[in-house]
């Protein structure tokens, strides 16, 4: 009789592996690279990256490697902004965020109303998040409450870590999309008891931004934030002019419009703060204090007109930065196709962004930002096994441009630059295959 060893929760991959253990911008030794590497899972997590000739013996001699020499496996994207309910309206042009808000957004969320509808938009905005091969993303829900349940069970029949949110909004916007300040945190209690650490789900109380929310609102928020440490929390601030002197007449007394979400207790670790381009200095202090994070979001930034954000202050003071998508401001649900344009953005006021810088802001630098390194971003053993591969050949244009790189970040660049949902061969989570390329 044959002997055979049950390794049915192990799983081995040979590709090259690129994995962050530090920030690029400030530390030398900052990733691992093996060209010819193998990356070993059991039960969904994480058991070892190294050279193939480092962990070969220890394959058990009867298990299949899974073998895409050729391509590179690196931990899934993860982008930390991006509203699901806003998938149907991507690239609609207005003159600026708040006539965008009210020709697309608030008519397209108004439809929210309806769980089927969003059970629908629901599965194909995850669908398309895992083409693209993001594993992770801070998401807005809108602000019914179903809208929520319609997405946590989306991404929980793809055993996916999701972190979302019902919207709070309460004024200054249509009638049929208003809660008010009782019942939005009502309804948000309850969806923390219903969704936050339930499989890989987390919860993110999410007041759209200051000027839909009434003082009230955002005092019983902050409350909730504060009542619940371990939830996120996620808004929006300094996008655009006209919000920002909207805020700024809102809530007078406020030293910025950062200093609103401060007074009511919102900055703290596990905050995520989208766009964050008319900050000041003090501003950039008191999220880098308190731990608060950034979600840069450049192809809406671009797309919106609502102007360039200053990688250099933001590294000057040290604050915590992720890369976001912002879909449907946003013009792609791609992060290879965020990172091209945040290289602009950032060549805009003279930065140089490398491509590891970006690789490591998609990946580890995210996942720090909202306090989850030991879970997520890396390859380090025991993180949860959420990773792409990528395909370097996807195009003739990558592949002529890939092949006569001669280092890592020459090849990590074209990649960010020529790269997009094709160069995603194939996306897993939690060790199971959730999408591949060639096979749809
Ligand atoms: N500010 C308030 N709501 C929104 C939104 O839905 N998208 C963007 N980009 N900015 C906002
Ligand atoms: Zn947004």
């Amino acid at each position: 009789m044959r002997m055979t060893t049950d390794h049915s929760g192990m799983q081995v991959y040979r590709a090259s592996l690129l994995h962050f253990i530090q920030d690029p911008a400030f530390h030398e030794q900052a990733y691992r690279w093996h060209e010819d590497g193998l990356l070993l899972i059991a039960d969904g997590k994480i058991v070892a990256a190294d050279d193939y000739e480092v962990l070969k013996q220890r394959i058990p001699p009867d298990l299949q490697i899974r073998d895409f020499r050729g391509k590179l496996i690196m931990p899934g994207f993860i982008d930390t902004h991006i509203h699901y309910p806003q998938t149907d309206i991507i690239g609609s042009p207005a003159e600026g965020l708040l006539p965008w808000l009210e020709t697309y957004t608030f008519p397209t969320e108004k439809q929210f109303s309806d769980p089927l509808h969003a059970i629908e938009v629901a599965n194909f905005f995850l669908d398309e998040l895992l083409r693209c091969g993001t594993t992770t993303a801070m998401v807005y829900c809108t602000v019914h409450p179903a809208s929520v349940d319609a997405f946590f069970a989306a991404s929980e029949a793809r055993d996916l870590r999701m972190v979302a949110g019902k919207v709070l909004m309460d004024r200054h916007c249509p009638d049929f999309l208003q809660d008010t300040a009782e019942s939005g945190i009502r309804d948000t209690e309850a969806l923390i008891q219903r969704w936050h650490k339930r499989g890989r789900a987390l919860y993110a109380i999410t007041p759209r931004f200051a000027p839909t929310s009434s003082l009230e609102q955002m005092h019983l928020a902050g409350e909730l934030a504060r009542a619940y440490p371990d939830t996120y929390l996620q808004t929006h601030v300094a996008e655009n002019t006209d919000e920002v002197a909207w805020a700024r007449a809102l809530f007078p007394s406020a030293r910025s419009y950062m200093d609103v979400y401060d007074h009511y207790g919102m900055l703290r670790p596990r905050s995520m703060f989208a766009h964050c381009i008319w900050l000041d200095d003090l501003d950039r202090r008191r999220m880098a204090d308190t731990g608060a994070a950034v979600a840069v979001c450049p192809t809406s930034n671009l797309f919106l007109g609502s102007g360039l954000f200053n990688f250099e202050r933001a590294d000057a003071m040290q604050v915590p930065l992720s890369l976001a998508t912002d879909v449907g401001g946003g013009t792609s649900f791609s992060m290879l196709h965020t990172m091209n344009e945040a290289y602009k953005v950032a060549r805009m006021s003279g930065t140089h962004l490398p491509a590891l810088r970006m690789f490591y802001l998609a990946t580890l630098g995210a996942a720090r930002s909202m306090q989850l390194e030991g879970t997520l971003g890396s390859f380090s053993s025991g993180n949860e096994a959420d990773f792409i591969v990528l395909d370097l050949q996807a195009t003739p244009l990558l592949a002529r441009r890939t092949a006569r790189a001669d280092s890592l970040e020459e090849l990590l660049f074209a990649l960010a630059i020529l790269g997009d949902d094709r160069a995603v061969a194939a996306t897993y989570a939690a060790g199971r295959c959730v999408h591949s390329r060639d096979e749809e």
